[in-house]
């Protein structure tokens, strides 16, 4: 073999920086092989085999997660996104590296996407971690995965900036406007209660997804998208855009060209995600009518940083701010009509008064300049003024009571007025298995001021905290006319879903949770006025029943559900696993204004 001598020292210098001269680019992290100097020296020559020139790599680099999956239709555009992203990146002088990560779809994760939203995180920061990069544009949008990202940048700690696919087009049944999902639980409920046929339901199933893109009524995904930008964390106006606009592909080149920027100015994400940002995320959560995941994804980002949400402070901040934001499942609209209307600019001039306009956002200005650079509004019908909100509340209320020591949450804006204050008697189901059996059953014993009750579906319970909690309306009562019950359940529902379901009923049964402990007869009282939700059996059956019944924590042999059950935490702590949190926690929010 010819073994030539490598190329000398001088002409090297040119090609090779040392990597104690610059500990940034394509030098930072490097692979532990004893020699640092090999070690950057094997990596420009592989990245070289793709075709890069010196100069290319002398750039900045700005990583880019890339979530595009067959098994993905919400980020279908992600491609295209990531074009754009290149390019505002190379416009601005930097080198864009985009990489895999996980990607998770509602519909295709089994046994739901939360089970998997902390898999995506540990991946998403590790992956930020492992490989050179200054600054990272991260693509999500479907529910889970932009808190995953979020999660995962907190503890990474470079400067960060999301953007979001978008959300999909609104399609059209006979005329009638619809989209996912709020209108998909709409048309099943009436299938089931054979108010529309089979040939129906099948025609409605090709309208509700019009294009590629997130839920198109203010779910998680739109939820969390207006969150990102309360927090300062995606370029202005970045929320709305729809997934297949034009709009959409010019936020994502300004979104390139702010990581370059942010690169230089080394703007890192804890700068951002300070206790203010976290306090206008809440106020806009609850001025939205968002998603009542919102909070448990919220909870588990600030729980990263180490900041503890305070769910009492945040009913306290919920009596003073109203739902403006006049999109299903709360309202009326669409997010492509809330796009059309103005976005965040329009409904963060209206909360204006409410919020920390001081804080820092990834263009390096405030909130308070970026609604100022928005410019004034204009006549429009989706969000609504102060004076004249869509409802006088916050959308979520926390409740708290023996059934739910640790607290529990309804999505006050979506439920049904009449049954916010109801007492009613217990049918119980067991678990999700329980339920799918019994619940269409004709002989249930059920009646409609009864309160369904579903137990196990907590983080550690089905495990994952599935979105079981929207329970449906058992089937004799369906095709009666029923449309609303109290329902209750230590899990989560979509955020596209409405009814009077109280969710995330803390400790969860699954723990030996109050929960675990209720029986089908046992009377219950829900009081959203006097936010209360209590079990009317005295302190003493309570103690008799736990101690007779005792309830062992559920275990698994191997694997990512060993690690999941053995280190998942509470609704009220995020449901993030215990080892991945802040080990401190240093302020809790939200704290006094
Ligand atoms: Fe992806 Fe609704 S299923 S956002």
């Amino acid at each position: 073999m010819d073994m030539k001598k490598p190329e000398s020292s001088s002409r090297m210098a040119s090609h090779v920086t040392k990597p104690e001269d610059a500990a940034s680019g394509l030098a930072k992290g490097l692979t532990d092989y004893g020699d640092k100097g090999f070690s950057l020296f094997l990596r420009k020559a592989f990245i070289k085999g793709a075709g890069y020139t010196e100069r290319a790599l002398e750039r900045p680099v700005i990583g880019i997660a890339n979530t595009a999956s067959a098994y993905n239709p919400c980020h279908g555009n992600a491609p295209q996104l990531i074009e754009a992203v290149k390019r505002g990146i190379l416009l601005a002088g930097g080198l864009p590296m985009d990489f895999p990560t996980i990607s998770l779809h509602e519909s295709f994760s089994q046994p739901t996407s939360m089970y998997l939203r902390n898999l995506m995180a540990m991946d998403t920061e590790e992956m930020i971690r492992a490989q050179p990069m200054d600054a990272v544009v991260l693509i999500g949008g479907c529910d889970k995965t932009l808190p995953a990202q979020l999660m995962g940048a907190a503890s990474a700690g470079i400067p960060t900036i999301q953007l979001v696919t978008g959300s999909m087009l609104t399609g059209s049944h006979r005329s009638e406007r619809v989209g996912a999902c709020t209108d998909c639980r709409r048309f099943w409920g009436q299938y089931r209660a054979d108010q529309i046929d089979a040939e129906e339901i099948s025609a409605v199933n090709n309208q509700l997804v019009a294009s590629v893109g997130t839920c198109s009524v203010m779910g998680t995904a739109s939820t969390m998208a207006c969150l990102a930008e309360a927090l300062g964390m995606m370029v202005p106006g970045g929320a709305s855009a729809p997934a297949v606009t034009a709009d959409r592909i010019r936020i994502a080149e300004e979104t390139g060209t702010l990581a370059v920027q942010m690169a230089g100015s080394g703007l890192t994400i804890d700068r951002i995600l300070t206790a203010q940002a976290f306090e206008n995320a809440m106020r806009v959560l609850l001025a939205i009518g968002g998603s009542s995941n919102g909070i448990v994804h919220l909870t588990a980002i600030a729980g990263r940083l180490g900041f503890a949400v305070d769910l009492k402070a945040l009913d306290r901040m919920s009596l003073e701010t109203p739902v403006l934001l006049d999109l299903k499942p709360s309202g009326q609209h669409y997010m492509e009509d809330f796009h059309k209307a103005g976005g965040m600019a329009t409904l963060l001039r209206e909360l204006k008064p409410l919020l920390h306009l001081d804080a820092l956002t990834v263009t390096g200005r405030t909130l308070g300049q970026e609604i100022a650079r928005a410019g004034p509004g204009f006549a429009q019908d989706v969000v609504r003024p102060l004076s004249n909100p869509i409802y006088p509340q916050g959308g979520i209320a926390v409740l708290q009571g023996n059934l739910a020591p640790g607290g529990a949450i309804i999505k006050q804006s979506a439920a049904a007025p009449a049954l916010m204050e109801h007492e009613g008697r217990a049918v119980v189901f067991e678990n999700v298995q329980d339920m799918a059996r019994r619940i269409d059953d004709p002989a249930l014993d059920v009646h409609a001021d009864d309160i369904l009750v579903l137990k196990n579906i907590g983080p550690v319970g089905a495990p994952g905290m599935p979105e079981a909690g929207y329970l449906p309306i058992p089937m004799k009562l369906a095709r009666a006319g029923v449309k609303d019950m109290v329902r209750i359940s230590d899990g989560r529902m979509s955020g596209t879903a409405a009814g009077t379901i109280v969710l995330h009923v803390t400790p969860e049964a699954a723990i030996g949770g109050p929960l675990a402990q209720v029986r089908s007869g046992d009377r219950i009282r829900l009081s959203v006025a006097r936010r209360e939700l209590s079990l009317l059996i005295s302190e003493e059956e309570l103690a008799a029943r736990t101690q007779a019944n005792p309830v062992a924590r559920p275990t698994a042999e191997r694997g990512y559900r060993k690690l999941f059950l053995q280190s998942v935490t509470q609704a009220d702590q995020g449901v993030d696993f215990d080892f991945l949190r802040a080990p401190t926690t240093r302020q809790t929010i939200p704290g006094a204004k």
